[in-house]
């Protein structure tokens, strides 16, 4: 912790009190410390008592400071953003882009990896609302420190008691040991499924979102890394801080991912891929008639054995969807197509395909593996890349 910059953000929750033993702990620790309240935590507890334990101001207003744009300059210079504890009603101003307080505002600007820590009663952290806006965060990559079953305000027990101190500091601690491992490096990552047309308005593809990638692409980049994602079809948004190369096609994507080779010091090949493509495509739509459709389906090229040979020292993963035999297809996919490491996942029963979450192997060499568990897409993202970056002797 020592040296480490932090943003401190506290809600009105009745657990804000918790909130100062935690600010107190961290400079202890020799951490950097800017802590903004929102208006409503400062009925709980006073600006005065974080500015007294950080020997630094702490702000409340987006009004009330010399400068002209104090939210932007105070998740720039901050390593992590920490929200503790995270009320239901910050965690849905978060999910819906509000910035109505400085600290709102401010986190919306963030591109740091932000930690929030709920705390609130136990209905309103079971309610609909709230899930799905903790799932629109998690997918986002915000990371959390879940909530502790246990006693409440009200004299109840139940799921809702702030996490303890010393796992929110794990969090932190995790955030911060890989926040520049991928410094300096450059890093290229295939997402999402591609299209294959064979009308205007028709085409062959699969169920892939590119959530995986996207995520990969979201902790590379939290990582320090420069990283470009080549995104094939999908509704969901890349990451801010990532330069995203669209394609369509898997002739599309075999060109830009070629393109990338040189130069990367890491590509990561999530895409899932159409290995054949309707060898025409008519120019306008197909009518439709009482009669069958024969489409020949011709072979397209293999975007990660291009990769595998032309890879010279960048490290290759690929990733293998497997519904059979998933391990020793993709070790026999690994050695074929000179990968570095493969990551593999079961996608029977509709898994890992279009969900937010997925269960991931890596393997590389003749018999090495590490299971990256099961979990939402950012946490395995992260487990992935530490994993990676291991083989890669960065860190
Ligand atoms: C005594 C009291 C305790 C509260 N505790 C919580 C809590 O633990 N978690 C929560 O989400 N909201 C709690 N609330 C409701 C929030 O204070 C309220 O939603 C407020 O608008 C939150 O503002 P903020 O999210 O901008 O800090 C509490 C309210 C009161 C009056």
């Amino acid at each position: 912790m020592k040296g480490a910059r932090i943003f401190l953000g506290v809600t009105g929750g009745i657990a804000s009190y918790k909130a100062a033993a935690l600010t107190s702990t961290l400079v202890q620790r020799g951490a950097i410390v800017d802590v903004v309240l929102t208006p409503e935590a400062e009925r709980f507890v006073g600006a005065l008592t974080f500015s007294s334990l950080t020997a630094r101001p702490a702000y409340v207003s987006l009004w009330d400071m010399p400068e002209r744009i104090p939210h932007i300059r105070l998740v720039r210079e901050a390593d992590v953003a920490v929200v503790a504890p995270a009320t239901a009603n910050v965690i849905a101003k978060l999910a819906h882009g509000i910035a109505d307080d400085l600290l709102t505002t401010a986190l919306l600007a963030a591109r740091i990896p932000v930690v929030l820590a709920p705390a609130m009663n136990d209905a309103m952290y079971a309610h609909p609302a709230t899930r799905e806006n903790l799932a629109t965060l998690r997918a986002r990559g915000y990371e959390f420190v879940d909530p502790e079953r246990g006693y409440l305000a009200e004299g109840e027990t139940g799921v809702g008691r702030l996490a303890s101190e010393d796992r929110i500091l794990e969090a932190i601690a995790r955030v911060l040991a890989r926040r520049r491992s991928l410094a300096g490096k450059r890093v290229a990552i295939t997402a999402g499924p591609t299209r294959e047309a064979f009308d205007p308005v028709r085409f062959v593809s699969n169920a892939s979102t590119g959530a995986m990638g996207i995520a990969l692409a979201r902790e590379a980049a939290l990582r320090g890394a420069s990283v470009t994602l080549l995104l094939g079809p999908t509704l969901l948004e890349p990451p801010a801080g990532v330069e995203v190369v669209r394609v369509t096609t898997a002739c599309d994507l075999y060109d830009a991912a070629l393109a990338q080779a040189a130069g990367t010091d890491l590509i990561i090949a999530s895409a899932a891929v159409a290995d054949w493509r309707p060898e025409s495509s008519s120019e306008s739509k197909v009518k439709k008639t009482d009669a069958d459709l024969v489409v020949r389906m011709v072979r397209n090229p293999d975007v990660l054995a291009a990769l595998g040979e032309r890879k010279g020292t960048s490290f290759l993963v690929g990733f293998a969807a497997e519904t059979d035999d998933h391990e020793r297809n993709a070790r026999e996919k690994l050695a074929r197509k000179r990968l570095d490491a493969i990551a593999v996942n079961d996608v029977r029963d509709g898994r890992g395909f279009g969900t937010g979450e997925n269960a991931l192997a890596l393997l590389w060499g003749t018999a090495d593996r590490r299971d990256l568990g099961a979990g939402d897409k950012s946490a395995l993202a992260a487990r992935l890349l530490d994993a990676v970056e291991e083989l890669m002797g960065c860190s």
